[in-house]
């Protein structure tokens, strides 16, 4: 929830590794810019920003989270998104990125949890940045194994995340009941 957010640009970082490198469309939703109103779930919300948040979440197959630790929790703001959506989320996989000074790995676990109560599926590490140590007085980053991983988030999510996709919709059309997909349909 700021201009030149750490999360926010590391996202933009992998974001551009996937595009560029993987040749897959990627779009990013920034809640700083797109804000969403608080999620009431007796409301019908006709918000143009609600309209177009849903919009890209409903076109999208794979996910990265990208939010800054706020009293080792995630923020509000995130809450509050993933508040709007479950079963556009199943099925699908989500990588993690937090900006903390204490590695953030409560905030991950617990977008983790949400994540998995919409059965959906989580890499099993995240990134985590802390700019006093991972970035220099530019912004750009410094360290090499930060980059690394953000390399390795790209692909995994590429990867994992067709292959995951693939058989959720196989699944969802095939005559085979008894699975998650077919629950979800
Ligand atoms: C309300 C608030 C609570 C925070 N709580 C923590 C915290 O518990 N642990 C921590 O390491 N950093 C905490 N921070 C610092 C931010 O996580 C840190 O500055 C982060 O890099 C900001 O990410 P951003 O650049 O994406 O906004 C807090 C910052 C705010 C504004």
């Amino acid at each position: 929830m700021r201009k030149n957010s750490f999360s926010t640009n590391t996202l933009s970082k992998v974001l551009e590794i996937i595009s560029i490198k993987y040749k897959t469309e990627a779009r990013l939703v920034n809640l700083f810019e797109t804000q969403l109103p608080i999620y009431q779930p007796s409301t019908k919300f006709d918000n143009e920003n609600v309209k177009k948040v849903t919009n890209d979440v409903k076109w999208a197959n794979v996910f990265v989270l990208a939010c800054p630790d706020y009293h080792g929790s995630m923020s509000g703001t995130m809450k509050n998104f993933l508040d709007f959506f479950w079963k556009e989320f199943s099925g699908k996989t989500f990588g993690y990125i937090v900006s903390s000074h204490e590695k953030g790995l409560t905030v991950m676990d617990q977008m983790r949890t949400a994540v998995r109560q919409c059965y959906a599926w989580s890499l099993p590490y995240g990134i985590s940045i802390n700019e006093r140590e991972d970035l220099g007085s530019d912004g750009k980053i410094v360290n090499s194994r930060l980059q690394s991983r953000m390399e390795m988030l790209a692909r995994d999510l590429v990867v994992y995340g067709r292959l995951i996709y693939c058989q959720f919709s196989k699944d969802q059309d095939s005559a085979e009941q008894n699975t998650f997909a077919h629950y979800y349909l």
